[in-house]
């Protein structure tokens, strides 16, 4: 069976954009393949410096997978820190590659332009993240457009060690996911939590409800195109329009049919994630460290072999 895996930084709430772009198609593509999902906190660490956020965050990102449909039985979920073999190869990977390589890389290249000071674990980011895919003879790494050459430095990672050691690892492909749908925010730019413009996925109701009734609609045409364009995620273009032609100029009442459209996919989600304790967490992340961790080991001792530092 082919190999997926992913990674996700613990960084917060969840929009229903996250949702439509990466989370549905993620866990639809993952029972396809034999699965992998990371918690990626040491990456995180590159960015975040307070014990009780990260603690949160990977138990609600956890969470927040779990209660969209990602199976623990049948793929792997653990996080990074639990698997030092990452750290391991990232080492490795980093004494392969040059520092004009690692300069080109965007995370680092947009944190200089913007006269910031970057560490030295976000200059090598890309190595920790070829290390996440390439331990696990990857085949395909489902992430967002913004990950796509961090997937390409992992491809180059993999021939730079294969060039010197000899064959040990698979060249992995992107599968960019948000390529297929842009979730518009409530003022009509794309949904982005650094906008201010999101609908949380894991809000109340009323939370959903406050959002949705503040999308931004002039008052030019009958249909109100913010509303309508958040709409199409939910529902077939066909309903849509029946929906539309019927409800001509009420703006109120299609953002209250939107309302319940939204509803109606997140209130299962939420009623499971209520269900998830922080111990369940806990739980999960420790068998499928113990997992990954086998994959791992087996991966590193031949890694280690060919670099010559078993003797
Ligand atoms: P944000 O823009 O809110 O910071 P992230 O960059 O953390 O979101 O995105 C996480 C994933 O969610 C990305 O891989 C991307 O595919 C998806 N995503 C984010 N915003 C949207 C959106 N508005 N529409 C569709 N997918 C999105
Ligand atoms: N860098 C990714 C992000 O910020 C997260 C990540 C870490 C990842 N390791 C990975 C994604 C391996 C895919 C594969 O979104």
């Amino acid at each position: 069976m082919a190999k997926l895996f992913t990674g996700l930084q613990p960084s917060g709430s969840l929009h229903i954009g996250n949702y439509i772009g990466a989370l549905r198609p993620f866990v639809e593509l993952s029972g396809e393949y034999d699965s992998m999902l990371m918690v990626a906190d040491f990456h995180a660490l590159t960015s975040l410096k307070s014990a009780s956020e990260l603690r949160s965050n990977i138990i609600g990102v956890t969470k927040d997978y779990l209660a969209a449909g990602i199976n623990p039985k049948q793929s792997i979920i653990f996080k990074q820190s639990d698997v030092q073999e990452h750290t391991e190869l990232g080492w490795i990977f980093q004494c392969l590659v040059t520092v004009p390589f690692l300069q080109q890389a965007h995370a680092y290249k947009d944190k200089v332009a913007k006269g910031l000071e970057a560490n030295a674990g976000l200059f090598a980011y890309p190595m920790l993240m070829a290390a996440d895919i390439l331990l696990y003879d990857t085949d395909v790494v489902p992430v967002g457009a913004d990950q796509r050459q961090h997937v390409e430095y992992a491809r180059e990672a993999a021939v730079k060690f294969n060039n010197s050691f000899g064959e040990t690892f698979k060249e992995p492909k992107e599968r960019i996911l948000d390529a297929i749908a842009t979730v518009p925010g409530t003022d009509g730019k794309k949904m982005s939590k650094s906008y201010g413009n999101t609908i949380p996925l894991f809000g109340t109701k009323d939370e959903i409800a406050k959002a949705v009734m503040g999308i931004v609609t002039d008052s030019s045409g009958g249909r109100p195109e913010n509303v309508y364009a958040i709409h199409r995620s939910f529902r077939t273009e066909a309903d849509l329009a029946v929906l539309y032609e019927a409800n001509k100029g009420n703006y109120k009442a299609l953002k209250e049919s939107l309302i319940e459209d939204i509803e109606a996919v997140v209130a299962p989600m939420r009623a499971v994630r209520d269900s998830i304790s922080d111990e369940d967490v806990v739980v999960v992340l420790k068998e499928g460290a113990a997992r990954a961790r086998t994959r791992a080991q087996a991966k590193m001792a031949d890694v280690r072999a060919k670099i010559g530092v078993t003797i």
